[in-house]
């Protein structure tokens, strides 16, 4: 699958087979994340799967309310990955203070993408899940009350069909050499783009 294959297959899954994923693709979806960029190379994670029945029913619980029920997916998925946010190193902390910018969690979406994309590649499905109740999970998985949770992502097998993709169109999200300037489709394809 070359790259742009494997970013258009790239989906978020809510539908999941039992069929458990095979140990081999968790050390690769380790290494996606071990190898992603950070902030001064921070590293501001840790990456947990949760496979254990008990204890991922009760992770995937904490993503949904009766009421806010849309995470209710999450029961079905076979395996929850949790990406920690860790205290990055103080140079880091310097710069986003100065910068205005929150470092950690930009490298937090980072590297969900490369473990979402490595996944993808491996066949496998997966949905990254911003919305959960964040200290109930932290008190079932025993982390750190220092230690923040960016993300949880679902994982596992699924006969779910590609989607389209719903996106802005590129002339919109795109521009060369100025925030109003000629959209970026117009001038990489001599198209005009309908406003
Ligand atoms: C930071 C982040 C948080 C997200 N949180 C949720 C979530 O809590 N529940 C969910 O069903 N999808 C969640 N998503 C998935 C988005 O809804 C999805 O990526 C977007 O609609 C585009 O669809 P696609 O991933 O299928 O291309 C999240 C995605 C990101 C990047």
């Amino acid at each position: 699958m070359d790259f742009s294959e494997l970013i258009t297959r790239r989906q978020s899954v809510r539908e999941y087979s039992s069929r458990p994923v095979e140990p081999e693709k968790l050390e690769k979806l380790v290494e996606a994340v071990r190898l992603a960029p950070s902030a001064s190379n921070s590293q501001p994670w840790k990456l947990i799967f949760v496979d254990q029945p008990e204890l991922r029913e009760a992770v995937a619980r904490a993503t949904f309310s009766p009421l806010v029920r849309f995470n209710a997916f999450a029961l079905q998925a076979p395996l929850i990955a949790v990406l920690t946010l860790e205290r990055p190193k103080r140079i880091t902390q310097l710069g986003g203070r100065i910068k205005h910018k929150e470092y950690p969690l930009i490298d937090i979406g980072v590297a969900a993408a490369h473990f979402c994309l490595q996944a993808t590649a491996l066949g496998l499905g997966t949905c990254m899940i911003g919305w959960f109740q964040e200290q109930t999970i932290k008190d079932l998985l025993e982390i750190p009350e220092k230690t923040g949770i960016g993300l949880l992502i679902s994982l596992g097998y699924s006969e779910a069909p590609l989607r389209e993709k719903v996106r802005k169109p590129a002339g919109r999200m795109s521009a060369f050499n100025g925030y109003s300037g000629e959209p970026g489709e117009a001038k990489l394809t001599g198209l005009t783009i309908e406003e």
